[in-house]
């Protein structure tokens, strides 16, 4: 299916169900969560064969710290391990792993082992991995609009392809904008991810639960992304570059 001529793609995914997928077996939440591990090691794996070349992955949004405090940290613990243990094999398949969110908020524990993992990877790029943990979308552009327009000053004219420009800059930290996203776990709602990055992203829900996801459900996700045809707002031969629609204006 895929050929060296395919675009590299930038695949979000909104992993859902965990918490189901345990309480269907009778298992803690927890246990969803710890098997949630264990399909991003897949996914994570498999990515690069299947022509990805940036995976955005939502661990943990802003709104989930209303959960109950024995399961955030239960979801914490297992993101710390799962960075402390699997650096090597990350640098091994040059991977560069980053985290955006909020970090503020984090254990200190975690908060260390994600700058080490992130400064241990930097120099890594097959795959870049994003994971999102303390994230919001609204947030992130809440921010990245503070940003930019603190830089206006320096602007003359400040126009909106100006004030797109820096927001995309910021959001995107140079990931691209998102091709194609999933979500696992049967609902359909984007959930405060990536709310400008995905503007023109295809969207694939799927009823698997995320433990169960694999790379059989990434393949065909994919089979079915390059089956759409992408218009970017334009006519079929009109399809732009990420770069332009960033700044275009097209619905
Ligand atoms: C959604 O399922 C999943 C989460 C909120 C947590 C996802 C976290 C992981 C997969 C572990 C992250 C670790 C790394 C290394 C990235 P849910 O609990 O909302 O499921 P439910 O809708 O069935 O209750």
């Amino acid at each position: 299916v895929q050929s060296e001529s395919i675009e590299p793609l930038h695949v979000a995914i909104i992993m859902d169900g965990n918490g189901r997928w345990a309480t269907r077996r009778g298992l803690p939440r927890v246990a969803g969560h710890r098997a949630g591990v264990s399909a991003v090691r897949r996914v994570i794996e498999h990515a690069p064969d299947l022509g990805i070349s940036a995976l955005t992955l939502y661990a943990f949004s802003s709104d989930n710290w209303k959960r109950p405090a024995q399961e955030i940290s239960g979801i914490f613990s297992l993101m710390r391990a799962y960075l402390r243990l699997e650096t090597d094999r990350l640098k091994r398949n040059s991977v560069r792993l980053q985290v955006i969110g909020r970090r503020d908020r984090l254990p200190q524990l975690l908060l260390r082992e994600i700058e080490r993992t992130e400064h241990e990877t930097a120099a890594v790029k097959r795959l870049r991995v994003r994971i999102a943990v303390d994230y919001s979308s609204r947030d992130a552009i809440a921010i990245a609009a503070g940003s930019a327009f603190s830089g206006f000053s320096a602007v003359p004219e400040p126009s909106l392809n100006v004030a797109r420009r820096m927001l995309n800059q910021a959001l995107t930290n140079d990931a691209g904008e998102v091709d194609l996203l999933i979500r696992t776990g049967g609902e359909k709602r984007l959930s405060d991810f990536l709310l400008w990055e995905s503007a023109y992203a295809e969207l694939f829900f799927t009823d698997c639960m995320w433990p169960d996801f694999g790379t059989t459900n990434l393949t065909e996700a994919l089979e079915e992304f390059r089956r759409r045809q992408r218009r970017f707002g334009g006519v079929p031969a009109d399809t732009t570059r990420a770069e332009q629609r960033a700044i275009g204006g097209a619905h």
